[in-house]
């Protein structure tokens, strides 16, 4: 099989025959057709977390896909042959089961079915900002009807997503992005539009919410983590993913969030796509051999929606 292998950290990706890997007990071999390129992807590559990830070379990126299944392993027998799937597909360790590759072999508990209603393309966009967002929101943020939410990063693979989930559970969501994303964002449901780049949003949030909000999401990190900090209400709740709580005040309720692969999540997440509740915007896609030019432009930190490599 063709796949994009790193061989050291801080080097390019280069396009490799590979071994089909076998399906391991409880473990099915699946085709990929497409996989989202997120920023994490680019991040490994460069050796951030190589400490926290046990890992050999040469190493397969990737933890998003939507597929076929095309074998099963022994035990494994959720899915037929010929399924169509898609999965988060992080393992505990960095391993040469990355899913920029023709087939990868995953664990038949990572898997959901495919939505119906998407192609392979927007379905391999899904799973690690989908289930990002949703863990968020909905465990660790807890959103509920008539909260306000502010959205740090709201135009992006993850905020894209989340603005769509808590205008599902009923909240009242300010999305912060530049501007030239404004009119992307009110499309997702966004009920206002901040701009980082022209206004200081821990002040004007008092014009638009004058209690301050209930939650703020942070996908965006660094001082942008701090202003959403002075944002909040009295008791009000942060969740980020890129911050792990520092120069936050002790008194904030907290939590930071590293996804973790969830099939009943996916599910779930499957059932709002086929209901229409929340769409898929692929604003690039590039083939397997053009991977660095997909690690390059996740790696600005400005993509709208989702970019993925098709197979
Ligand atoms: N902990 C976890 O499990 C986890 C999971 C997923 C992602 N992450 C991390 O979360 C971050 C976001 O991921 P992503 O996939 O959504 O990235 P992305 O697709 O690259 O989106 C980034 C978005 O952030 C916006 N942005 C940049 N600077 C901003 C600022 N100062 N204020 C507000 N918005 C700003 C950009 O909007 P403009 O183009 O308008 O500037 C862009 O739309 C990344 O660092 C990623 O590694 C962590």
């Amino acid at each position: 099989m063709e796949a994009a292998i790193l061989e050291e950290f801080g080097s390019k990706l280069s396009v490799k025959d590979q071994p089909v890997p076998e399906p391991k007990e409880g473990e099915v071999l699946v085709k990929v057709k497409a996989s989202g390129v997120n920023p994490v992807d680019a991040k490994l590559a460069q050796g951030y977390m190589k400490d926290r990830l046990p890992h050999e070379f040469p190493l397969i990126l990737g933890w998003d896909m939507a597929g076929v299944i095309e074998k099963r392993g022994h035990g494994a027998r959720r899915f037929s042959v010929g399924d169509e799937v898609f999965a988060y597909a992080r393992r505990p360790e960095l391993n040469n089961h990355g899913t920029f590759a023709d087939y990868i072999s995953v664990p038949e508990s990572y898997l959901a079915k495919k939505p119906i209603n998407i192609s392979f393309e927007e379905a391999g966009a899904v799973p690690l900002a989908g289930l990002t967002a949703y863990q968020c929101l909905f465990e660790a943020g807890k959103v509920k009807l008539d909260d306000t939410v502010m959205i740090l990063g709201a135009s992006g693979g993850v905020g894209s997503f989340a603005v769509q989930m808590a205008k599902y559970e009923g909240a009242q969501v300010v999305a912060v992005a530049s501007k030239d994303n404004h009119d992307y964002l009110r499309e997702l449901g966004a009920d206002h539009c901040l701009d980082y780049k022209s206004q200081k949003i821990e002040e004007v949030i008092w014009d638009i919410i004058p209690d301050g909000v209930d939650l703020v999401f942070d996908a965006v990190g660094g001082d942008t983590t701090l202003q959403g900090a002075r944002s909040l209400k009295e008791g009000g709740r942060l969740v980020s993913i890129t911050n792990q709580g520092d120069g936050l005040p002790d008194h904030i309720d907290f939590h930071f969030i590293f996804t973790e692969p969830n099939a009943r999540q996916l599910d779930h997440i499957r059932e709002m796509v086929e209901a229409g509740t929340l769409k898929v915007n692929i604003t690039k896609e590039y083939s397997l051999n053009n991977i660095n030019d997909a690690f390059e432009q996740i790696e600005t930190g400005h993509t709208t929606g989702k970019i993925i490599v098709k197979m």
